[in-house]
């Protein structure tokens, strides 16, 4: 999703700008610029593409002489085509501006000011915000007001830089609903959409409230409220795991954050396990998971299947009832509230707007809200009744693989002591389950890691050259499935569907045709059989199958999958053991296919527009 920086200080503006931007650059984006104070006055370089490409235009027309201030944008279109006219920053009179969000009225207001005459040179919904700005500006030659005039017209949600071509050297911000950060550092200061973009020159950093401006000169960092006062904010320190370390020996982020599962498991069992036991205590501030009789879950994509992992969990070992819920659903579909819920929102950005409008939705009425975030001190963090943070580090790569895996292990944690101090489970059998999560577990895991020759040969056959391929399981093996089809999809481009095993015949079965790929996840006692027939009826229907189990299979089924890969974790925790494999089956996949593995066509990273 878009990035935004902006620098002023000591230093040559564009060079840390453009260094800014490729540490965006994860979080996924078609176009790019920056717009800095050049001796001349404001100056704009941008294009469609890579950051890169904005860097050769820049030495191609920059200018002499020092520049000590600019913002600078990543944009993933949301209103109109990738191109160079609808890359930030966008200019209207005497202002520049970089945008993240969406203007939800831009239609109208555009209207409005295309009829008062002023030229609108994009198709994008930002620029009504440099026009806003600009008409204000001109009005009264105050930044402040300005910004509050242009905050009471819109409607929607933003992170905002601005630079007023007669205030050299000033960048101004504001935020809605959109995440943005302000850091004071040695060499200046700087503004950011997350810390990343400028964490290599220092570690702490403000968050702006809603109602507050950032302005940054060469000398201060300031954040007041629209009248001017000055607002004493609190100041956070960067995690040293959520640093981003780099790709490592590895040849892509998503291979090396597939390699941290075993630590992320590790990590996340270090921060709720005492004596080898769950341990959620000191985290409870109001003691929201002994009292809930429902657990609502909500969240998106991978955070969802994580969640849907979950239910499984909290169902199998407490007892509880438990829904899931797409949060971009449950924000305009809320389905009715009981008291005595609990709704937990996964998220490993914390700051995905589908999953922060539907917590806001949740406080309103009253419920009581758990966020299980990845990214410390991010909006989900900042506004759940409590928060329980996986430890899995940062996770660069677009497709989330390591967060599924901490998210997962903390939901079964969870379960375990909610199960306990429910009479379902006793101390003894707690234990054991939390010795197999932190020692066998990573173990498991640590084979899959060792066997990806293996992987990536069975990955070849299977998607080199298919358009399509089905996932089939039940129950904790279907929530796998449903994230295991996500994750091949999202990196590889090939169609992938997920389906409850039973439910194949009721429709699905007619695409299955011969050589059609299908993946048959088949684990524990309960329905491991019954998959096995479902199994036998799609490879009857000339599929080719591979199965993957918990067990060696026997020698009649043997013959009858094409391919079989055993990984002999029994129990509960085989799905999140599979896990690995299925990352690594997608990452291979992807790469035979030549596609950009770290960052797919169209994605984002963290989803911070609806
Ligand atoms: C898929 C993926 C997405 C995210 C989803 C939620 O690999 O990464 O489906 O899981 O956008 O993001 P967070 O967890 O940041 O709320």
């Amino acid at each position: 999703m878009c990035g935004i920086i902006g620098y002023c200080g000591q230093e040559q503006a564009p060079a840390l700008l453009l260094r800014g931007l490729k540490d965006l650059e994860y979080r996924g984006y078609d176009s790019a610029g920056l717009s800095v104070f050049a001796p001349t006055g404001l100056q704009i370089v941008k294009t469609a593409g890579r950051v890169a490409d904005v860097e050769e235009k820049w030495d191609r027309q920059k200018p002499k002489g020092d520049i000590f201030c600019g913002i600078g944008h990543t944009r993933w279109a949301t209103h109109g085509a990738p191109t160079e006219r609808n890359a930030h920053p966008h200019r209207a009179g005497q202002v520049c501006i970089v945008h993240n969000g969406i203007i939800e009225n831009a239609d109208s207001l555009r209207a409005e000011f295309a009829a008062k005459g002023y030229p609108l040179l994009s198709d994008t919904d930002s620029e009504i915000l440099a026009v806003l700005l600009d008409a204000a500006y001109a009005r009264t030659g105050e930044a402040l007001s300005a910004i509050r005039y242009a905050r009471s017209r819109v409607v929607g949600s933003y992170a905002c830089a601005a630079l007023f071509s007669d205030q050299r050297d000033v960048v101004y911000a504001f935020r809605k609903d959109s995440p943005l950060i302000a850091a004071k550092t040695q060499i200046g200061n700087f503004l950011a959409s997350d810390f990343f973009a400028v964490s290599r020159y220092g570690d702490r950093y403000m968050i702006p409230e809603e109602d507050e401006v950032v302005v940054l000169t060469k000398e201060e960092l300031l954040i007041c409220k629209e009248n001017g006062e000055r607002v004493v904010k609190p100041v956070y320190t960067v995690q040293p795991d959520s640093r981003d370390t780099g790709k490592g020996i590895f040849e892509h982020y998503m291979l090396k954050e597939i390699f941290d599962a075993p630590d992320a498991v590790r990590k996340t069992c270090e921060a709720y396990m005492r004596d080898g036991l769950p341990d959620f205590q000191a985290f409870d501030t109001q003691n929201l998971r002994f009292q809930a009789s429902r657990i609502g879950i909500v969240a998106c994509g991978t955070a969802l299947n994580a969640g849907k992992l979950g239910r499984y969990f909290f169902e199998t070992f407490a007892g509880l009832p438990v829904f899931c819920e797409i949060a971009s659903e449950f924000r305009y579909y809320t389905p009715p509230l009981l008291p005595g819920d609990l709704l937990i929102f996964i998220t490993q950005s914390g700051e995905t707007a589908d999953t922060l409008a539907a917590m806001r939705e949740a406080k309103k009425q009253g419920v009581p809200t758990l966020a299980v975030v990845n990214t410390p001190n991010s909006a989900a963090a900042r506004e759940a009744d409590c928060v329980l943070y996986t430890h899995a580090g940062t996770e660069t790569a677009v497709a989330s693989t390591k967060a599924y895996i901490a998210q997962t292990a903390l939901l079964y944690m969870l379960a375990n002591e909610i199960a306990a101090r429910k009479g379902r489970l006793t101390q003894a059998a707690v234990r054991e389950n939390m010795r197999q999560l932190d020692s066998r577990l990573p173990v498991g895991m640590a084979n899959i890691l060792a066997d990806c020759g293996t992987i990536q040969a069975l990955s070849d056959v299977y998607c080199a050259d298919n358009a399509s391929c089905f996932f089939i399981g039940r129950g904790a093996d279907y929530d796998l499935a449903e994230e295991s089809a996500l994750k091949l999809k999202e990196v590889s481009y090939i169609h992938c569907e997920a389906y409850a095993a039973g439910e194949l015949k009721h429709g699905t079965i007619a695409l299955i045709a011969p050589h059609v790929p299908v993946v048959a996840i088949a684990s524990g006692e309960r329905t491991y059989e019954k998959t096995v027939s479902n199994l036998r009826e799609v490879r009857a229907r000339g599929a080719r199958v591979l199965l993957v189990t918990d067990r060696n299979p026997s020698a009649e089924l043997a013959t009858i999958a094409d391919d079989v890969y055993t990984i002999p974790l029994r129990g509960d925790l085989f799905a999140l053991c599979a896990a690995v494999f299925f990352q690594l089956f997608a990452y291979y996949g992807a790469l035979r296919r030549g596609c950009d593995v770290d960052k797919p066509r169209n994605l984002a990273k963290s989803v911070t527009v609806e």
